[in-house]
């Protein structure tokens, strides 16, 4: 067995053979079972796109139906979930209610029947399902209000921004959040779908699975750092004192929320679309004060550091679209969630066809040769 030199986070190892996503780091292009994420944000839904994820090929018409039927009337959870969550201190993170309330559903559908198509199907449906109600749900509870119910006459974006403000969502607001939804859907080995994997890799439930992989997502190295680009340029404050914040930041080796990326060494194609979009809601509802940082933020950061490869990424833009729909900072993350199932599901399945328990090897840096001391003689 040959055995591969040691990389610190596993940078450029494979880890899985895939067909689910490709990204080209150089290029800036992504694609989701070989269609350019532009052309998926531009003409597709999230509900599409993430059948084509997870099952291969974008769905007919009455596939698409069925599949938004089922998700559909899959999105309330059990009133012991919601009881559970009301127990939750309002001042915890919505990514930990998540990731608790996620793990909980396996509670209530724990048969483990990774080999019946028809148990991988509700898991998928289920989980699509019943995320953003959970989501949404925990965000009323700790404002001291009840949980709304999903509306089955709304679309899976429009439902989910009805269950959070419990007011029918403006439906242009409703298409840009489903856009940005798709943008996040997926991204080949991330440390988030990785995380998934090798917690299937042990062929535990899905839902255990999901867990893992929120938990994941949550770090601000991760999913977490839309939330903190919102507070970065708070403390910025202003255009002008953009280049001095970079030049602290560099000079302090302070990483920049929402910039770099192990894989792009260019502008992350996702950036700019949901830069295009909130462009859009900015002309239509007139501009936002940090937008015109965030501006100024990206073209100082590409003038210092451009050369290293670091270029605004997925979170950079995304935290202001979402801010400008009026949803809580500490919701970003959830909502990042919520599109990432579509890709952690896709993963799952498609290693269930091929799965071996993750176990890599290490290089041991340790000693040898010690004997035990008894504790009187230390
Ligand atoms: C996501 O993997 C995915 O696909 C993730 C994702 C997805 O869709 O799933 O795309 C979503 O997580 C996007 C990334 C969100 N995170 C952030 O915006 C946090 C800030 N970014 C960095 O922490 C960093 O860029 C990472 C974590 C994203 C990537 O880190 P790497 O590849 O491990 O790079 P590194 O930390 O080893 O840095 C390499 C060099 C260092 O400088 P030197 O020591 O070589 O001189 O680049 C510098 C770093 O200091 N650097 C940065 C920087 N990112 C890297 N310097 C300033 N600001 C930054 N943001």
């Amino acid at each position: 067995m040959n055995v591969c030199e040691y990389k610190p986070g596993l940078e450029g190892i494979p880890a899985a053979r895939s067909r689910i996503s490709y990204v080209d780091g150089q290029q800036g292009l992504l694609e989701y079972r070989g269609i350019r994420i532009e052309e998926l944000a531009a003409q597709s839904s999230f509900l599409e796109t993430a059948y084509l994820l997870i099952w291969g090929q974008l769905p007919s018409k009455a596939e698409l139906e069925n599949f938004e039927t089922e998700v559909r009337y899959h999105r309330r959870i059990k009133y012991r979930i919601r009881d559970m969550m009301k127990c939750f201190p309002e001042s915890g993170h919505p990514m930990d209610a998540l990731q608790a309330s996620a793990a909980a559903l396996g509670l209530f559908y724990s048969r483990r029947a990774l080999d019946n198509p028809e148990y991988i199907r509700e898991a998928v449906v289920r989980i699509l399902a019943k995320i953003p109600t959970m989501v949404a749900a925990f965000q009323l509870m700790r404002q001291g209000n009840d949980p709304v119910q999903p509306r089955d006459d709304l679309d899976y974006s429009s439902n989910f921004l009805y269950m959070l403000t419990e007011r029918e969502p403006d439906p242009f607001a409703a298409q840009v959040f489903d856009v940005c939804l798709t943008l996040h859907a997926e991204h080949t080995m991330n440390a988030s779908t990785f995380s998934a994997m090798v917690t299937a890799s042990t062929l535990t439930d899905p839902y255990a699975v999901m867990a893992s992989a929120v938990g994941t997502l949550a770090g601000p190295l991760h999913g977490g750092a839309n939330e903190e680009v919102i507070g970065m340029l708070d403390e910025i404050g202003s255009v002008d004192n953009v280049r001095p914040f970079v030049e602290d930041a560099i000079a302090n080796k302070r990483k920049i929320m929402g910039f770099g990326h192990r894989v792009y060494k260019v502008k992350d194609p996702r950036a700019t679309i949901l830069q295009e979009l909130a462009e859009q809601l900015f002309q239509k509802n007139g501009s936002d004060h940090y937008y015109s940082i965030a501006v100024e933020l990206e073209k100082v950061v590409e003038e210092k550091l451009g050369y290293k490869g670091i270029y605004a990424n997925v979170d950079f833009y995304s935290g202001l679209v979402y801010r400008y729909l009026g949803i809580p900072t500490d919701l970003f993350t959830p909502i990042f969630a919520i599109a990432r199932v579509a890709g952690w599901l896709a993963h799952w399945k498609e290693q269930l066809t091929v799965n071996r328990i993750f176990r890599p090897t290490q290089e041991y840096v340790g000693e040898h040769g010690h004997s035990y001391v008894p504790i009187e003689k230390r």
